[in-house]
């Protein structure tokens, strides 16, 4: 099995585990390390939406906080016949951790996009300019 079809089955699994009661709509996210451990996340809601996490920046604070640093790849899983991709707040703290790694898009039955970082945040904000 490749790194892309292991990542979308664990980003597939976390979807399972979303806490989207408000939406309804439930995401998957899963990353991968340099070193080949895969982190995963879900988005989970609050009845304040605001606070609301997506399941991309659950999965990449899961693995700064554990000490990672050096992330190659990403899918993010959600039930849309079109690709979701990452929102923007996501991208930007994407962009600021992981920088141009590729992204994989699928659904629970197939690939629907890969695209790469620099293509989903072009001429970002960042450490560059402060
Ligand atoms: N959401 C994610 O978790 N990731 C995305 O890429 C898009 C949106 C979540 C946030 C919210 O819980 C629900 O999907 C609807 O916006």
């Amino acid at each position: 099995m490749s790194d892309s079809d292991r990542l979308v089955a664990a980003a597939r699994s976390a979807r399972d585990r979303a806490i989207a009661p408000h939406s309804g709509f439930n995401v998957g996210a899963a990353l991968l390390t340099r070193a080949g451990a895969i982190y995963t996340g879900c988005n989970i809601e609050n009845a304040s939406y605001g606070l609301t996490m997506c399941a991309e920046r659950v999965a990449l604070l899961k693995a700064l906080s554990e000490g990672e640093r050096e992330f190659v790849l990403l899918a993010v899983v959600a039930d849309t016949d079109l690709p979701t991709p990452p929102c923007g707040a996501c991208r930007q703290l994407l962009w600021e951790y992981c920088g141009d790694i590729a992204v994989v898009l699928a659904n629970l039955v197939t690939v629907t996009g890969r695209h790469q970082m620099r293509d989903l945040l072009p001429l970002p904000f960042d450490r560059r300019l402060l």
